[in-house]
């Protein structure tokens, strides 16, 4: 049976009367991709308050990898709230969070002796991974990348990228970030092709301490495995190897942002797995809590313990319900088989939309790794220029037929993909099928893309 069930035009009625007190009560700042409001949800199919159905290929952006109120994780928070919600850990700890910490230590790359802490953000996560950092190195200065996105608090802008809607009109920032480029092959900054660069990117950094900033007053390198919303780009295998020499040579750290990649998302419980590296923090949250308000950091221990007593924490910072979710969702990956489950479904995706890139021409490039995929959408070959109208056009005719996708990248032309790895074959049979019928109705063919996006 179908999954998606549209009852009503979307929005429905009760969503629409939810948006009229929306408008009123909230700051149009915080925006939505999708003005239906959720009644319940569970494993990859979201309901709203009107009673329409939809498979959801966005996954609270990509917090749900392990599905939509997953019994586990659903057990572990009522048996946690039926004990105690609150106390703060810096003033009467309990168990849990020490047991999640230890389980990390374990679970995250390199063998070396690592320890953790919990906050609650992503954002609050690069923060602390920022003041351990310079904490150890005595050092100010952070490189971040073009096209990153490490939050949205004043040192998390800093660190991103992209300047609309982000960044512009909240200046200034706080100082001592340089940025250099990604490896983004596909708008590769330096106009060169992979394997003959041989890394021209990676070995650039080099250049940056001489040119930039000196490598003495850098404290760590800091990026995103997989770009998260700078759209999906996925760097060559041996890139961070490269740019990790390059880091050690100096002593300047290296820290990966697997806030969006991590907890099986590539096909891996982190994506540093996929590239073989072992980087010296690691920064997480999303799909850590499995739905719950929690983020990570972990690293090796004479390094997270540079900042002296009182140094780091805070208030709710590793609540004791978001440990024990957290518990569960480290449970169902070490028994279950998410990891093959996201790597079936990228190989999956990118073979239907390798068959529309013969049918398209406006995917300029289809990439990923594991589940993490995206399509990359231009308006010519030739000059890749982004087709950001015709991608929002593409969300809003998949949303509009049962399906919630969300858009990324610096030009916002990329679509990507953040379905939970518990989706089952049919549905996303059926969400890639909506997928196409958008690309195919929107975008049939080149012409058709300039007039069908006209007036939107
Ligand atoms: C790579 C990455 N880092 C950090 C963040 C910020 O996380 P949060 O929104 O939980 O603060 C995000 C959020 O999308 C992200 O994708």
């Amino acid at each position: 049976m179908a999954t998606i069930q549209l009852k009503t035009p979307v929005p429905g009625p009760r969503s629409k009367a939810l948006a009229q007190r929306r408008e009123v009560a909230i700051p149009r700042g915080l925006s939505h991709a999708t003005p239906v409001y959720v009644a319940r949800a569970e494993d990859a199919v979201l309901e709203d308050v009107d009673g329409n159905r939809f498979i959801d290929f966005a996954g609270g952006i990509g917090c749900i990898n392990v599905g939509h109120r997953s019994p586990r994780v659903v057990e572990a928070i009522h048996e946690q709230t039926d004990r105690f919600l609150h106390t703060c850990i810096q003033v009467t700890p309990y168990e849990s969070y020490v047991r999640l910490a230890e389980r990390l230590n374990v679970l995250t790359p390199g063998k070396f002796a690592k320890k953790t802490m919990f906050v609650n953000s992503g954002a609050e996560a690069v923060e602390n991974a920022v003041k351990i950092a310079r904490a150890y190195t005595k050092r100010p200065g952070i490189i971040a990348f073009e096209d990153a996105f490490h939050g949205r608090t004043m040192m998390t802008l800093s660190l991103t990228s992209k300047t609309h809607p982000y960044k512009a009109g909240f200046q200034p920032f706080p100082g001592e970030v340089y940025r250099i480029p990604y490896a983004y092959c596909y708008r590769c900054s330096y106009s060169l092709k992979y394997p003959s660069c041989d890394l021209y990117c990676a070995r650039h950094l080099e250049d940056t301490f001489k040119r930039v900033v000196a490598q003495e007053g850098v404290a760590a390198v800091i990026a995103e495995p997989v770009l998260g919303e700078g759209g999906f780009v996925v760097p060559p295998r041996d890139y961070f190897q490269t740019l990790i020499e390059v880091c050690r040579k100096h002593n300047v750290l290296f820290i990966a942002d697997e806030v969006q990649s991590g907890f099986g998302r590539t096909g891996a419980l982190f994506a540093s797995e996929r590239y073989g590296i072992e980087p010296d923090i690691i920064v997480m949250a999303k799909s850590l809590g499995g739905g719950l308000p929690i983020g990570a950091i972990t690293g090796r221990a004479e390094i997270m313990d540079a900042p002296g007593p009182g140094g780091l924490g805070g208030t709710f910072a590793g609540s004791p319900v978001s440990c024990e979710a957290a518990l569960a969702v480290l449970d169902i990956f070490e028994q279950g088989d998410l990891n093959a489950r996201a790597r079936e479904l990228g190989d999956h995706f990118q073979k239907r939309a390798a068959e529309w890139q013969s049918k398209f021409s406006i995917i300029g490039e289809v990439r990923g790794l594991g589940a993490m995929q995206a399509l990359e959408l231009v308006r010519s070959h030739e000059t890749r220029e982004p087709a950001a109208e015709e991608t929002k056009a593409i969300t809003q005719y998949c949303y509009e037929h049962g399906v919630i996708t969300i858009s990324a990248g610096s030009y916002g032309n990329v679509i990507r993909l953040l379905m939970p790895l518990v989706i089952t074959d049919e549905q996303m049979d059926e969400g890639l099928a909506v997928l196409e019928e958008a690309l195919q109705t929107l975008c049939g063919s080149k012409h058709e893309v300039a007039e069908s996006v006209v007036g939107r």
